[in-house]
């Protein structure tokens, strides 16, 4: 205790003494205590406050522990291709723990496909939100080891707050971090990633972690910047028949768009197609063996398909994001053959619809297979660690061929790209995925299109490198299509000072760089070859470079948080202005009017005892369909009056579009339109040809019929009719025109 809290205390405890006597004699009074004159000490250090850190030396454990005291995780092989030891040792003070007589030991013996494969976590830390803290912890690994030292939200989340990465030299170190926590903050956990080439076979020891608050976290000042106006009102208007794609976080992720107004209200206002940012790769689509989960996956679809979307399917064959089950399955090549090819008929099967309603209308087949290099991934020509690819390694080059022969026997009509990351500036890659391209088509093996991730940086590449490597695809022959598929834009750490927040300057600069792409795209790929362009993400802080490959702030893509529009999505709506035609609609020739019941039941009535309804549920074209039920006669069904409509000696089409609405009935009924005409007599004409109709699908009734009656009507009626009772059927699109 030091001198001045002891006087301190002294003093005080004379002052309520004087003043309790005080209280209880009213008339001797009591002389005012004269204060006692304190030099003012300088205040003892306050001791930091400490992380709770329960058990962060190990002492509290036994040699050989794996699942030490506190909230400690060792996970030695959270991947089945990472493999490693982490338990508890004993060792002398100083030799192999830092402190005391116990630490953790790690050996890592094989890695993983990700640098998280081999782990030490301490979950669930308590923290006070809003603090700037300090955490080490310290290591001794043989000279050139290496460590990843992390601090993450919680799971699910893991929100990069820090993270160091040091190399060891084969002394104790002290590995020190800082990690700003956010106001809403109350848990962190930290995390230890030792999964790295130059750890194999080496021993890792790891003693005494520590935590503790160093201030607190200055308010940000972010200045209300005004950025440059955006006016486009909607990116797929300005290109019709343009695919302009978005990918999106579905099923469990924490983003989900589908619990998202403000994001789907983005989507449906600008988009025509979707990817699915994660949920369609091979580890959810097949958690377990022959167990296929499309759940999730069918909900995003189904949201496609109500709002008028088509969806790329991503992806059939990827070295990642498969799960455990399929890395460490055991079998001779022809096993793998058989597995993959599963897979791809499974997935394809599922998402392919009759007809051509197909909401997925194209796929990823296989994504980078090939290294920087220009050699497949897994051929180990490099010492890059993610140069491994279970598919290359167990099936040899020819996985290529057979996933593609695969998807176009289980969608023959899905467009089938081969999609990677670099080749929009990457010669040695592009040339290798253009030979392979070649090969196949000398082969006779199914590929449609080359699909550029094009994960890039502000003006990086510059544009005449994207406009060579778009030609390169674009000259191969037979021709193929051109699809730039995951396009995001990194806007910080471009050499210099690190952006705390997107300035009004960079944010044009970035305008001007999405403008030159799409520009550049459209004037380079012919319309016959445009598979589209899709962004990886739609709001910024939803995209995956905020984390990856460590935590950054990177505004990459064409919202703000707050669900406004970029001025980039101004530049790429100037680019789709400049170059794209749109046709202006043909006049119509159409000579009924509301035939496709846009406008309701208007001019259509019942016919006989069936009763008609609008549904707007159903629609061949548009929103609105009749609905025909009650029949009782075969002539019974839905008409309109066209008195007047057809002119003696005039030839005309006439089509309508029917669905049963029973999609699992297996009664095909026959179903025509007929004209009913009065003139010197009461005629039935044949309008269409009686056409079988099948559940499930809009079928056309479509026929020529040529007016040749001269005498002046006075009744014309077209109706649907069916010769089968028991079928109410759906009605769409009705139309006559003239042939001319
Ligand atoms: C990324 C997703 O955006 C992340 O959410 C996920 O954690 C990892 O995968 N190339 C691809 C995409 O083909 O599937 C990747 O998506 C990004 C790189």
């Amino acid at each position: 205790m030091n001198k001045s809290i002891f006087r301190n205390t002294g003093l005080v405890t004379l002052v309520s003494l004087l003043m309790a006597c005080g209280g209880n004699s009213k008339d001797t009074p009591v002389p005012e205590p004269i204060p006692e004159v304190v030099a003012p000490d300088t205040p003892a250090p306050e001791a930091p406050i400490a992380a709770e850190i329960a058990n962060g030396g190990f002492e509290e454990d036994t040699t050989g522990q794996t699942t030490p005291v506190g909230n400690w995780v060792f996970r030695p092989d959270q991947e089945s291709s990472a493999t490693s030891t982490i338990e508890i040792i004993e060792s002398q003070e100083g030799v192999n723990t830092y402190k005391g007589t116990k630490a953790a030991e790690v050996i890592v013996n094989t890695l993983g496909d990700n640098p998280w494969g081999i782990e030490i976590a301490y979950e669930d830390l308590p923290i006070t939100g809003g603090k700037n803290y300090e955490f080490s912890v310290w290591a001794k690994g043989e000279e050139g080891t290496s460590a990843d030292f992390w601090i993450q939200t919680p799971a699910p989340d893991y929100g990069q707050l820090s993270l160091v990465k040091e190399t060891l030299t084969g002394e104790w170190q002290k590995i020190t971090l800082t990690a700003a926590t956010a106001e809403a903050d109350s848990l962190v956990r930290l995390a230890i990633h030792f999964s790295k080439e130059e750890n194999i076979n080496k021993s890792i020891y790891l003693d005494e972690f520590s935590g503790f608050i160093l201030d607190d976290v200055p308010a940000e000042e972010i200045p209300d910047v005004q950025y440059s106006e955006v006016t486009a009102q909607s990116l797929k208007a300005l290109a019709p028949n343009f695919n302009i794609g978005v990918a999106v976080p579905a099923g469990g992720f924490g983003n989900s768009i589908i619990d998202r107004p403000e994001i789907k209200t983005i989507i449906e206002q600008h988009f025509n197609q979707l990817s699915a940012e994660n949920i369609m790769k091979p580890t959810y689509l097949q958690p377990t063996q022959g167990e296929f989960f499309y759940d999730d996956s069918d909900e995003l679809v189904n949201y496609a398909k109500d709002n008028s979307l088509t969806v790329h399917g991503h992806v059939f064959v990827w070295h990642s994001q498969i799960a455990p089950w399929m890395q460490s399955f055991q079998g001779d090549k022809a096993a793998w053959i058989t597995m993959m090819e599963n897979h791809i008929t499974q997935v394809a099967t599922h998402f392919e619809e009759e007809g051509d309603n197909d909401t997925v209308v194209s796929w990823d087949v296989v994504n980078e297979a090939f290294m920087e290099n220009g050699k497949y991934r897994g051929e180990k020509t490099t010492n890059d660690s993610a140069d491994e690819s279970v598919w290359f390694e167990n099936i040899g080059a020819e996985f290529l061929p057979l996933s593609y022969k695969a998807a176009r026997a289980a969608d023959p009509d899905a467009d089938l790209y081969y999609n990677d990351y670099n080749l929009i500036w990457n010669a040695d890659k592009l040339d290798a995925v253009i030979n392979m391209v070649n090969d196949f088509h000398n082969n006779g093996v199914p590929i449609d299109g080359i699909g550029f991730q094009s994960h890039i940086s502000l003006n990086s590449p510059d544009i005449s490198t994207i406009q060579a490597h778009l030609q390169k695809v674009v000259d191969i022959r037979p021709k193929i299509k051109v699809k730039i598929t995951e396009l995001d834009v990194r806007m910080n750490n471009e050499g210099g000072i690190p952006l705390t927040y997107l300035t009004s300057e960079r944010a044009d600069e970035q305008k001007q760089y999405y403008y030159d792409i799409v520009k550049t795209y459209l004037e380079t790929v012919p319309e016959d070859q445009r598979g589209g362009i899709t962004i990886w993400g739609v709001i910024d802080e939803d995209s995956w470079l905020q984390n990856w490959p460590e935590p950054t702030t990177e505004w990459p893509l064409l919202f703000f948080n707050d669900f406004t529009a970029k001025p980039a999505l101004q530049g790429f709506a100037n680019a789709l202005k400049e170059l794209i035609e749109v046709a202006e609609p043909a006049p119509s020739s159409e000579l009924l009017t509301n035939g496709d019941f846009e406008a309701g039941l208007d001019s259509w009535q019942a016919r006989g005892s069936a009763s008609i309804t609008l549904d707007t549920t159903q629609a061949h074209s548009g929103n609105n369909s009749a609905l025909v039920q009650g029949r009782t006669e075969t002539w019974n069904g839905i008409q309109k009056d066209i008195k007047g409509l057809f002119s003696a000696g005039e030839t005309y089409n006439v089509s309508a579009w029917v669905k049963l609405s029973d999609d699992s009935t297996t009664v095909s009924p026959d179903i025509k339109l007929t004209l009913q005409i009065e003139h010197t007599s009461t005629e039935y004409l044949e309008l269409t040809p009686v056409t079988t109709v099948n559940a499930g699908d809009w079928v056309q009734l479509s026929g020529t019929y040529t007016h040749s009656i001269t005498t002046q009507e006075s009744a014309a009626l077209l109706y649907v009719e069916s010769n089968e009772l028991t079928a109410n059927f759906y009605v769409d699109d009705v139309s006559v025109t003239l042939v001319e």
